[in-house]
């Protein structure tokens, strides 16, 4: 029998329960639903709408069913249609009359906006931190290889040498980004939604207010109607999750590269590699095309939902339960990410003598001859082209540059521009890739890890 049975001559049709129900899936929110149920029964007693024993009675009986949820034992009837309702069932057979006042001056439709932030707010907190773990696993790996260069590249392209730490912090900056994002998105995913009722508050004396406090909300809703409409805080979550995947998915695109033979910048430890079944020599990084295969069904979610929401009349629609897959689904697979991520990182081995060899191409040095002639009195774009001119003599004859460049009556000065990792030490503006500007670059960046961990303490 369900709790609105009241209305109705028949039960539902079963091809109807099948699509409705939800508890196959929002049975994971029993946590914070239960933590909105206590919140809300302290406040009916607050209120006086239940008496002191009564809210005692409720709040036991929310504690007793929480430990069978905690221990595994909790059994959910047929007619439970939702985690909601298999909570407040449970509730009535074990308070009896008293269990049938916890839904007092509540709907499920301002309960499950309250549920889905308090669980969203954990959620985006947890995948802040994992974020900044991996930001400072990628902050360690420089700190590793303090001298390693590799080539830098534009459109895959071999253009200009720089550090390994650079490199691997500006995939850091991105992270850092994702974790601000995500606390940010966590503030507005912070307000309650309890007391709204079905789309237009009650008719009893209960403070939102109060319930918001209670649950460590920042504040109480401000319309009813939008309380239970809104799940913008969903959308931004996924976006922020799918902005964070992407991120890692340039990370897992980077990585496959790296440790290909025709590459052979890194390799990954065993432990965070697989093998073929068919073909012995095989070690693939796995871990790093599923880290770039995961961020398809994490904007998917994102796209999913917007859809979702796009063509909703004011206020609750029961389209919003399809709020909670996508959900659940990109949090459990961007944790799947960032640990794996984090993991096969912090063992990376980077073969420098590798990188070296590439970031040593007399090609990439090309900028360092034209800017060698700028600061003797040449127009940058005169000095492009008589170094553009050497660069195709000797790509089209094929004769090594740095004899090209010592026998040109302007350049034959600046051959030295030519030797390994000349280049490198050259990159020296603010920000750039060579090893004197990045002094201040790694303690930016390790003032931002350190920020990022500030505001996620606060955060919680
Ligand atoms: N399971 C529902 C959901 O996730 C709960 C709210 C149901 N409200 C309603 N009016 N039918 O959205």
């Amino acid at each position: 029998m369900t709790l609105w049975h009241g209305r109705f001559s028949t039960g539902m049709s079963d091809a109807l329960w099948d699509l409705s129900e939800s508890y196959s899936f929002d049975h994971v929110l029993w946590r914070h639903d239960l933590m909105g149920s206590r919140a809300h029964v302290r406040g009916l007693g607050r209120a006086g709408i239940v008496s002191a024993e009564e809210m005692t009675l409720l709040l036991e009986t929310l504690d007793a069913v929480e430990e069978e949820f905690a221990s595994g034992v909790f059994v959910r009837t047929p007619s439970d249609e939702d985690i909601h309702m298999a909570i407040e069932r449970r509730v009535t057979e074990i308070a009896g009359p008293t269990g049938a006042k916890l839904h007092t001056a509540r709907s499920r439709n301002d309960q499950v906006a309250t549920t889905l932030r308090l669980f969203t707010r954990d959620a985006v907190t947890d995948i802040a931190a994992r974020a900044l773990g991996l930001a400072a696993t990628l902050h360690e790996v420089g700190e590793r290889y303090p001298d390693v260069y590799l080539p830098g590249y534009t459109h895959l392209q071999r253009a200009q040498p720089v550090l390994l730490s650079h490199h691997v912090r500006a995939h850091a900056w991105a992270l850092v980004r994702d974790v601000d994002r995500l606390l940010s998105s966590r503030d507005r995913a912070n307000i309650s939604p309890l007391g709204a009722g079905a789309l237009a508050g009650t008719s009893l004396p209960i403070s939102p207010e109060e319930t918001a406090k209670d649950l460590g909300f920042s504040r109480a809703f401000e319309n009813s109607l939008d309380a239970v409409s809104d799940r913008d805080f969903v959308a931004e979550a996924l976006f922020n999750i799918a902005l964070l995947g992407v991120h890692c998915s340039r990370l897992g695109e980077e990585l496959v590269l790296w440790t290909t033979s025709e590459f052979g910048f890194a390799s990954l430890t065993d432990d965070f590699t697989t093998g073929s079944s068919m073909l012995p020599q095989k070690k693939n990084s796995d871990v790093a095309e599923l880290a770039r295969g995961k961020s398809g069904r994490l904007v998917g979610n994102l796209t999913g939902l917007l859809v979702t929401l796009k063509g909703l009349p004011l206020s609750y629609n029961r389209d919003l339960q399809e709020d909670k897959e996508p959900l659940f689904d990109s949090v459990r697979q961007i944790h799947l990410v960032l640990t794996a991520l984090s993991g096969a990182y912090g063992s990376i081995e980077i073969h420098s003598d590798v990188t070296r060899a590439a970031a040593d191409d007399p090609l990439i040095a090309a900028i360092d001859l034209a800017e060698w002639m700028v600061v003797r009195g040449t127009p940058f774009r005169q000095a492009h082209e008589h170094v553009g001119a050497l660069v195709g003599r000797s790509v089209r004859d094929g004769v090594p540059l740095v004899d090209l460049v010592a026998a040109d009556p302007v350049l034959a000065d600046a051959r030295d521009i030519l030797s390994q990792g000349a280049a490198l030490t050259r990159r020296t503006s603010p920000g750039g890739s060579g090893p004197t500007p990045a002094t201040r670059q790694r303690e930016l960046l390790m003032n931002e890890l350190r920020r990022a961990e500030q505001r996620l303490r606060d955060a919680h």
